[in-house]
């Protein structure tokens, strides 16, 4: 029997660590090939040799958009296609009320996290559309829907994607491409490690009425799901994996 994504060509940025490495790990099993984009080009290099020659590393800055134009490159020449993606690479920001916030972290947060995800998939539907079509994933959260104290470039660059992956799956749909957004709650990966401290994500438990935080291939498994020819009807929608955060 076929696996799922044989013969298909995905893209993940943000792929060498947290929900992006989980997302790598069940399409490579699922038998596509992987270019793993990330910052990190050096941890990126590392998974890659793991998984062997159906991964791929590729250093990129989503916020930097001739060098995310040359990553779809990169995915087309090297495989001859692209068929998937997920625009998965992102960062937290500091934690400051919204007036005590530098300038340089909101622009950085929006660059990365809301600039980064349109410029993917500026450059990767007409990829797509080349091969006759695709899906695409855009990683938002829960906070795309509700707000957080602290975390006001974040906050908006989540919600703002939910209006990105729609007007994209608007215009695309009909083409072959779909475009859908996932909506994680806290997750362990290295984001919130770093920027929270055992407290603060201890306090984070009791915000999830499924008594935990979630775990990087919880997320996966959404995401992979909607790349899948088994979500062929599904297109512009956002789906949440948040252990009932945000049903209270
Ligand atoms: N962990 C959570 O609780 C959580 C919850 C909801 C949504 N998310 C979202 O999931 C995505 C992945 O988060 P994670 O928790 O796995 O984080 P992580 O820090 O474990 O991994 C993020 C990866 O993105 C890469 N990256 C950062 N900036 C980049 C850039 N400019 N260009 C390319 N790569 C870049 C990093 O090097 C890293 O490998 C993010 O978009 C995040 O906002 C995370």
């Amino acid at each position: 029997m076929s696996k799922e994504f044989e013969d298909q060509v995905a893209i993940v940025t943000g792929g060498a660590s947290g929900i992006g490495k989980a997302i790598v790990a069940e399409l490579v099993a699922g038998g596509a090939k992987v270019l793993i984009a990330d910052f990190d080009g050096a941890a990126a290099a590392r998974l890659a040799d793991e998984f062997g020659e159906n991964a791929r590393a590729f250093a990129v800055d989503v916020a930097d958009a001739a060098a995310v134009e040359a990553m779809v490159h990169e995915a087309e020449t090297h495989w001859g296609g692209l068929h998937l993606a997920v625009n998965n690479a992102g960062v937290s920001g500091v934690s400051q009320p919204l007036a005590d916030l530098p300038l340089d972290n909101w622009r950085r947060v929006i660059d990365v996290n809301l600039n980064g995800v349109f410029y993917g998939m500026k450059y990767q539907i007409p990829a797509m559309l080349r091969q006759g079509g695709g899906a695409i994933v855009n990683m938002a959260s829960i906070l795309g829907t509700v707000g957080f104290a602290n975390s006001a470039a974040y906050v908006t660059a989540k919600h703002a994607l939910l209006g990105l992956t729609r007007a994209a799956a608007l215009e695309y749909s009909q083409q072959g491409v779909r475009v859908n957004s996932v909506g994680p709650a806290f997750i362990n990966t290295p984001l919130i490690e770093n920027s929270l401290s055992q407290a603060e994500r201890d306090a984070l438990v009791d915000q999830h009425p499924i008594g935990r935080l979630g775990r990087p291939e919880e997320v996966a498994a959404l995401t992979c799901f909607l790349l899948s020819r088994r979500a062929s009807f599904i297109s512009g929608s956002y789906h949440l994996v948040d252990g009932a955060y945000t049903a209270r």
